[in-house]
């Protein structure tokens, strides 16, 4: 004898199916109010502002006053993004982030709550500055399994909590701050539909960016960490030659999934590390400089929130127009790398 239906004792939500597109359709972002330009470094570190400025591109970035966490940011950035959308409510919370308020648990359901989103799925990302690439793909793929209707991805990130403060590179290049998109269930054809992605990692090389203390590895030994070892190092050398080439590697792959061209893309907004990568890209990949969207020089290396706070620069400056192609690809810790295409939607940054 077949069994009754059961009547479930909650409605069901009207979503879309599995195949939607995700639909790139609002952007906010948040910097702290405290500006720390090369000389605010130079004053107290063995650096000049000709180095820190010939080598890297930056001029300042922005730093949280004491007590100012990740999920702070993360918060604003998202409320502007859901402004930008004009959108009330989402399914979903991705925040990508490498320093979250905690270690345990996740930082993205205490955004989520305090968002007004209080029972949407939230959880982290963590593939450092490819996180908000991560967070993009996290996002499109809950929209394509009929999951979710319309998610939040956020990329936040404080790097000035785990820099060495007397380390003159990295306390150099980092800055603090937040970027975040709304994405909502539509059609591959619309303005800001997003895909295809390319994606990969390479454990290989996991000591080449790192913290080395206050994970298991070290916890389970049961003793203190080594003096510094609580802080982020990067071999810097290095992880630039890899950034230029995978970051143009992915580049292609993405355009191949897509059937485009490099041609064909008007505009770059590529993870800002160091502008010298930027140009190297633009070199190998045989593009234009002037089509790579550039923000370095007033924010630094924001990390996960770097994609979203330069995509929100080209938008505010112009660089940015509705229809235009637009690749976004990232590179960073894991190591880790990302890339998407899509045409520009007509928003406006908030
Ligand atoms: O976001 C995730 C991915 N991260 C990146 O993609 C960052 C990639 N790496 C870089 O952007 C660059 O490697 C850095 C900006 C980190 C360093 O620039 P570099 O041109 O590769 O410098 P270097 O590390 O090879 O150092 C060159 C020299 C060294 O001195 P010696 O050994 O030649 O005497 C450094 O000690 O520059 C010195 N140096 C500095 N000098 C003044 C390093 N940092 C500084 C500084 N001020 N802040």
């Amino acid at each position: 004898m077949m069994e009754e239906a059961r009547v479930l004792p909650f409605p069901v939500p009207d979503l879309p199916g599995p195949g939607s597109a995700a639909v790139l359709c609002g952007l906010g972002t948040w910097l702290p109010s405290r500006v720390v330009t090369n000389a605010d470094i130079a004053s107290r570190l063995d650096t000049s502002e000709e180095w820190i400025r010939g080598r890297t591109g930056i001029r300042e970035r922005r730093v949280v006053d004491s007590g100012v966490s990740t999920s702070d940011l993360a918060v604003e950035a998202g409320q502007r993004a859901l402004k930008s959308a004009n959108l009330e409510q989402v399914d979903a919370v991705v925040l990508a982030t490498t320093t979250p308020d905690r270690p345990c648990p996740a930082t993205a359901p205490d955004v989520a709550y305090r968002i007004g989103l209080a029972r949407a799925t939230a959880f982290d990302v963590n593939a450092v500055c490819t996180g908000f690439l991560y967070g993009l793909a996290a996002g499109a793929g809950l929209i394509a399994t009929g999951i979710a209707e319309r998610v939040l991805v956020i990329g936040a990130d404080t790097f000035s909590t785990i820099v060495d403060p007397d380390n003159r590179t990295t306390a150099a290049i980092f800055g603090d701050g937040a970027g975040a998109v709304v994405l909502r269930a539509g059609t591959p054809h619309e303005l800001g539909a997003l895909g295809p992605f390319d994606l990969g990692s390479d454990g290989q090389d996991a000591d080449l960016i790192m913290v080395p203390a206050g994970g298991s590895r070290q916890r389970s030994t049961h003793e203190p960490a080594e003096p510094g070892t609580e802080y982020f190092t990067m071999a810097g050398k290095a992880v630039f030659r890899k950034a230029i080439f995978q970051m143009s590697a992915s580049a292609q792959s993405v355009l191949r999934k897509a059937g485009l061209r490099l041609r064909d893309v008007d505009r770059f907004v590529l993870h800002q590390a160091n502008v010298r990568i930027i140009n190297g890209i633009a070199d190998m990949l045989g593009q234009p400089v002037g089509k790579f969207v550039k923000n370095i020089d007033q924010v630094g290396n924001t990390a996960a929130a770097s994609v979203p706070l330069a995509m929100a620069s080209g938008c505010e400056n112009g660089e940015l127009r509705p229809g235009q192609r637009v690749l976004l690809g990232a590179f960073g810790g894991g190591l880790t790398w990302g890339a998407t295409v899509l045409r520009w939607p007509d928003i406006e940054a908030m």
